[in-house]
């Protein structure tokens, strides 16, 4: 079981964990990151494990206008040890449920 908190910009100090061997610590810089935070705070979602730890997130951007209008994944990372669980899932249908609000 796991929650999703909305992911914060104190957030980019703890989520190392998730990314961890994966090969892509550096690759993205908090100014990365703080560009969709700051603009798409709605599409940036977390998700938690019991003990508190950050075991997943994702970053989304808002696309089009009017009927067009969509929201567009741009960072999705599940810690590997939770893979397969469905958290990617999860927070995809998050994000979609909330581009598709009004
Ligand atoms: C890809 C990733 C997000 C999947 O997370 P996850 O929580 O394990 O995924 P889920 O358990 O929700 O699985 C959803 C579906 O994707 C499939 N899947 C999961 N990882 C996969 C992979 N590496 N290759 C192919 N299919 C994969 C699952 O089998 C499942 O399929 P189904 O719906 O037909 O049953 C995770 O492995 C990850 O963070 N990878 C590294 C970062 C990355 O590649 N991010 C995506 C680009 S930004």
């Amino acid at each position: 079981m796991s929650v999703l908190p909305p992911f914060i910009t104190s957030d980019m100090f703890t989520f190392s964990n998730v990314l961890m061997n994966m090969g892509n610590l550096l690759q993205y810089s908090p100014s990365y990151y703080l560009n969709y935070l700051a603009r798409w705070p709605e599409l940036c979602c977390a998700t938690v494990a019991p003990n508190g730890h950050m075991i997943g997130y994702i970053c989304g951007k808002a696309e089009g206008l009017f009927h067009s209008f969509h929201g567009h994944i741009i960072i999705l990372t599940v810690f590997p040890p939770c893979s397969l669980l469905r958290l990617a899932s999860t927070l995809i249908t998050h994000l979609k449920a909330v581009s598709d609000e009004p």
